[in-house]
């Protein structure tokens, strides 16, 4: 059977990025999360599948520091070969983010996720990327999740998904976070097709 990474690989390998099913020309839904987060461009900032978004060239051009993890070492190159190897800013980190990180990470101000964790499906998996996200991100760090909502279309990429309602994300992320901002949000893929999302933002507490 293909593994995970193969299947993304397999992907990115025949897609170019403006026909890919989650494609962004325009980043603003993240970028007004990212506005209500006093001094946001001079944090260390974890996305948790890069995919070749150009999030990650937005972000970088206004300051931050990046850690850019993927499942697929595929999509990774794509992103290297578009942005250099960036010294400092950037750490690059390829592993399934249901599994545990590597305890040399840079401490993060802000986690982001885009259309990633949805594909976690599997209770262990799910549980696996919340202890991930709650002992990477410092107290005061604030973590932006953007999924498929529960309105959302049940498959995309060809897998199934665990779409969410801001409740579940909340109950999710746990107590010693709190909500700062929520809001839908429908994003048009490049057939046309609506796919709503849910986007919330939280603040690690002590
Ligand atoms: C729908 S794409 C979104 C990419 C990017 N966040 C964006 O908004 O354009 C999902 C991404 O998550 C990555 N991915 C899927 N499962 C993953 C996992 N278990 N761990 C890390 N990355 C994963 C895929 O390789 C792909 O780049």
């Amino acid at each position: 059977m293909e593994s995970n990474a193969q299947h993304w690989d397999d992907i990115f390998d025949a897609t170019e990025d403006a026909r890919l099913g989650w494609y962004e020309k325009d980043v603003a839904p993240t970028l007004t999360m990212l506005e209500m987060i006093p001094g946001w461009e001079d944090a260390t900032i974890f996305l948790s599948g890069a995919g070749t978004s150009v999030l990650a060239d937005a972000l970088l051009a206004a300051g931050t520091r990046l850690v850019l993890n993927d499942i697929s070492a595929a999509a990774l190159d794509r992103l290297k070969e578009r942005l250099g190897d960036g010294g400092n800013a950037m750490h690059w980190l390829c592993q399934d983010i249901s599994q545990p990180l590597p305890p040399d990470l840079p401490a993060i101000d802000i986690w982001i996720d885009r259309a990633v964790l949805h594909f976690l499906t599997a209770e262990e998996e799910i549980e696996g990327y919340f202890k991930n996200l709650r002992s990477a991100l410092r107290v005061g760090g604030h973590v932006l999740l953007a999924e498929f909502s529960k309105d959302g279309a049940p498959k995309c990429a060809g897998l199934t998904l665990h779409r969410y309602s801001a409740e579940e994300l909340s109950e999710r992320v746990g107590e010693s976070f709190s909500l700062v901002s929520c809001f839908d949000h429908t994003y048009l893929n490049p057939n046309g097709d609506p796919r709503p999302y849910i986007y919330a933002l939280y603040r690690k507490g002590c």
